[in-house]
């Protein structure tokens, strides 16, 4: 495996992300204040894992990622609207995010909830229509609305949103957690890492590697976000901690004690990583995002 410099590799993929994201936004007639709220969540200083995920599973098999731009950007968009729709006061009632008060402390809960629809609406309006125009093959472009449809919707992460509220309170068991953060947290990080497959034209042995990969990167995902909140640095992070403790939100740290939970992650990282080794897979720089993701402090 060939040495990789992820620090710059994020940075531009992200920028990659941030400029085609800015000129999809800037286009329609959009009412302004609806722009605004979609622009301010958008472009808050979020860490892009989800289009950098995709975009590096399509690299790592040697494709360009170019024509995966658009899938990244949707994914992207989806990701933001989920977080405008966690921090509302219905669902985990936070007033910070990415070092900003949350959508509906500025724009009002009308708006944040409109903002967020409209996000959701167009990631898949940019994920057909621009793909097309970056030569994308319909079937494949069928194959990722499906694919992300299943991943963000009631099947994914819109019913792990439901099972981790109805487990606030409760007292759930680790199997049970593991379920919620599959479905809220790894069903997005999943279809990245196997849209930039299918996008890359992987066999069926490299699809499922790459499945492996993000299945076990997701769960590890959600494991060290639950840490951060517990014993993370507000500043740094941009959103508070204690905020699960307060909901009495199930979490890792809560059933097995933040040590236990950070070996987990460990464990989980290297099991990602392992799931890398498959011909045709140069694995470096997912290996190198995971690792990322292990120690990561935001
Ligand atoms: C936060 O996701 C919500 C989770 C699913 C854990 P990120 O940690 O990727 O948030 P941003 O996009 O960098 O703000
Ligand atoms: C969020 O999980 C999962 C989503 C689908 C948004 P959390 O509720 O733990 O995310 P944060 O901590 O608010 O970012
Ligand atoms: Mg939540
Ligand atoms: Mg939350
Ligand atoms: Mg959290």
């Amino acid at each position: 495996m060939k040495p990789v410099a992820l620090a710059s590799y994020l940075r531009e993929r992200a920028a990659a992300v941030d400029n085609e994201m800015r000129r999809l936004l800037a286009r329609g007639d959009i009412p302004p204040r609806l722009r605004e709220a979609m622009a301010y969540s958008l472009f808050a200083g979020g860490k892009r894992i989800r289009p950098v995920l995709l975009l590096a599973a399509m690299e790592a098999l040697g494709a360009s990622c170019e024509p995966g731009l658009p899938a990244a950007c949707a994914v992207e968009m989806i990701h933001t609207y989920s977080l405008i729709h966690d921090d509302l006061p219905a669902m985990d009632d936070d007033d910070w995010r990415r070092g900003r008060p949350t959508n509906h402390r500025v724009f009002g809960e009308a708006m944040a909830i409109l903002a967020g629809d409209a996000l959701l609406t167009e990631a898949f309006g940019v994920l057909a229509s621009e793909s097309a125009a970056r030569g994308v093959p319909p079937e494949t472009i069928v194959a990722l609305v499906r694919e992300l449809a299943e991943a963000a919707g009631a099947t994914g992460m819109v019913g792990g949103q439901v099972l981790d509220l109805e487990a606030e309170g409760k007292g759930v068991s680790v199997n049970e957690l593991v379920t919620v953060h599959r479905r809220k947290t790894g069903a997005l990080l999943v279809f990245c890492a196997r849209a930039g497959a299918l996008l890359a034209g992987a066999d069926a042995r490299q699809l499922e590697a790459l499945t492996h990969y993000a299945e076990h990167l997701g769960l590890a995902f959600q494991i060290q976000d639950d840490i951060l909140d517990e014993v993370g640095d507000a500043a740094k992070l941009g959103k508070p901690v204690g905020s699960d403790r307060r909901k009495g939100k199930g979490t890792f740290p809560a059933l097995l004690g933040v040590e236990a939970s950070r070996r987990e992650v460990a464990r989980l990282t290297d099991a990602a990583k392992a799931a890398l080794a498959v011909p045709g897979i140069d694995g470096g720089m997912l290996a190198a995002l995971a690792d990322y993701l292990l120690t990561r402090e935001r």
